[in-house]
């Protein structure tokens, strides 16, 4: 075994100091990897047999890549790719076979393989390049791992991800709330995990084993929601052919999450009242109280308390409701959260789909983060996605992101022109004012030329539209 290691005093680090395992048994192929590692301060351990890597790996921490030789003097570099991965030991491996065994090649990246490479090595560069890219997957696999294990998020939250301040106060209420029989109110904008909120408090609660139903208040006209929530007697109405239970009934023993409650009418809010303090409900058509034991979880995109004061929304529900609150911050509030929230929603789709994962790089996420998101993150969500399905390299780049992003601009939601031509405006101001900025690397002056303004109606507008300058 010959260790040959570089300059670089300490190894503390392993992000300063990645650690490269060559096992090949020719000497030249050895010396060329030295060679290229070398350039990069690499810690760089040579091996020559299967032997050896085996009881390298068996008793040393696990180095940050393994380049294996596909025909090693006293074995497989396949079969020892496949014990690796049978063991557990997560780092990427580049395989290298002969040149033209294309089999070969095709077998070791359905083992596990990151990439392979072929002898003789002609390219230099590719050969740097997959190095590099092997490290940088490897060490986001790991800091995945790490976040995971930390947190523990993605377990006991039912995939919430997150872990900015505000979201870490969020699941401690959830903890609480779950904790505790009370009914809960889940306030926040669309798309910023209501829904998720809600599975998380029941599957926490002793309730985990029993339904959990979901009813979306604002979805269903006003007669219907009145039958679907509490269900109805045969020949209470036209069409109502036999006796129905309705959602409370189903929820028994469990959990109803009563979604979009603000928007529930108020003959419906009076019905929700009753069934909340007298734990009966009665069918539609019916005098004859059923007793329930339900936990109710009420969410709700507007401010309930607003909603009170306008007269909308009953004061003696709303008491009812807001036993516990629970308000979940809008995306734009913790930007600290996006870059962890898009690596798990392309982790999702890559492993989902079988495909090698995707990168973002650091200039397109800073980017990402200063957008304002009203869509929060379902908004985000969706457009990671599409960014996968539409673009078809390895590495999301900001030129890539522009491309997509133009694209995303033009297909405004279907909501778009519900709006009134004032918040259309603002809303359109705010994207160009950011996206300005951002082009003009937050320089104020270089933004008042590009975009042919004063310097004092950049700021005016600035200051209007809420845009902090950084
Ligand atoms: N913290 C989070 N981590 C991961 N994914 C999230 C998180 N929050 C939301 N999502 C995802 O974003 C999407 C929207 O979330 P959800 O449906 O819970 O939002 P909502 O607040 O109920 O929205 P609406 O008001 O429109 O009903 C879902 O696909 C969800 O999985
Ligand atoms: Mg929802």
């Amino acid at each position: 075994m010959n260790n040959s290691l570089n300059s670089l005093p300490a190894d503390s680090d392993r992000h300063l100091t990645p650690t490269v395992m060559v096992a090949d048994d020719e000497a030249f192929t050895r010396q060329f990897f030295g060679m290229i590692l070398q350039e990069e301060v690499y810690k760089y351990i040579e091996l020559t047999t299967v032997a050896e890597c085996r009881s390298y790996l068996e008793n040393n921490t696990n180095p940050d890549l393994i380049v294996l030789d596909i025909r090693l003097p006293d074995g497989s570099g396949l079969d020892l790719l496949k014990w690796i991965r049978d063991r557990g030991i997560n780092v990427p491996v580049i395989m290298i076979t002969a040149y033209g065994s294309i089999s070969d090649a095709v077998l070791a990246v359905k083992i596990g393989a990151f990439d392979f490479l072929t002898k003789p090595f002609e390219d230099t560069n590719k050969v740097r390049i997959s190095i590099k890219r092997a490290l940088e997957y490897g060490w986001l696999e790991k800091e995945n791992r790490m976040l995971r294990a930390r947190h523990g998020s993605r377990d006991v939250f039912e995939d919430m991800v997150g872990k900015s301040e505000k979201m870490q106060y969020v699941y401690e209420l959830i903890k609480r709330a779950a904790a505790a029989p009370t009914n809960v109110l889940i306030e926040g904008e669309s798309g910023t995990g209501k829904d998720l909120v809600a599975r998380a408090i029941h599957s926490l609660s002793d309730r985990r084993g029993q339904a959990f139903v979901t009813v979306n208040c604002g979805a269903l006209p006003e007669g219907l929601l009145e039958s679907a929530l509490f269900g109805y007697e045969k020949g209470a109405f036209t069409g109502a052919l036999k006796t129905t239970q309705g959602f409370f009934e189903e929820a028994h023993n469990g959990t109803l999450f009563l979604d979009e409650i603000g928007d529930a009418p108020p003959s419906v809010q009076v019905k929700i009242l009753r069934a909340v303090e007298d734990r009966v409900i009665y069918h539609v058509g019916s005098t004859k109280p059923v007793s329930l034991d339900v936990r109710l979880l009420f969410a709700t995109n507007k401010e309930l308390a607003k909603e009170v004061a306008a007269g909308r929304f009953r004061n003696d529900l709303f008491y009812r409701v807001n036993v516990v609150k629970i308000t979940l911050p809008p995306l734009r509030e913790r930007r600290e959260d996006l870059p962890q929230l898009i690596d798990s929603f392309v982790e999702d789709y890559c492993r989902k789909s079988g495909i090698k994962k995707r990168i973002f790089t650091d200039e397109a996420l800073s980017y990402l983060s200063s957008r304002s998101w009203p869509g929060n993150v379902r908004q985000l969500k969706n457009w990671v996605l599409r960014i996968m399905v539409l673009h078809p390299g390895k590495v999301v780049g900001l030129d890539d992101l522009h491309r997509y992003l133009d694209e995303e601009d033009s297909q405004e939601g279907e909501s778009f022109y519900d709006t009134s031509y004032q918040q259309a405006r603002q809303s359109f101001e705010k994207r160009y004012f950011e996206r300005l900025l951002h082009r003009a690397g937050w320089d104020l002056n270089r933004a008042a030329r590009q975009s042919k303004m004063h310097l004092a109606s950049i700021y005016r507008k600035l200051n209007a539209l809420g845009i902090k300058v950084k």
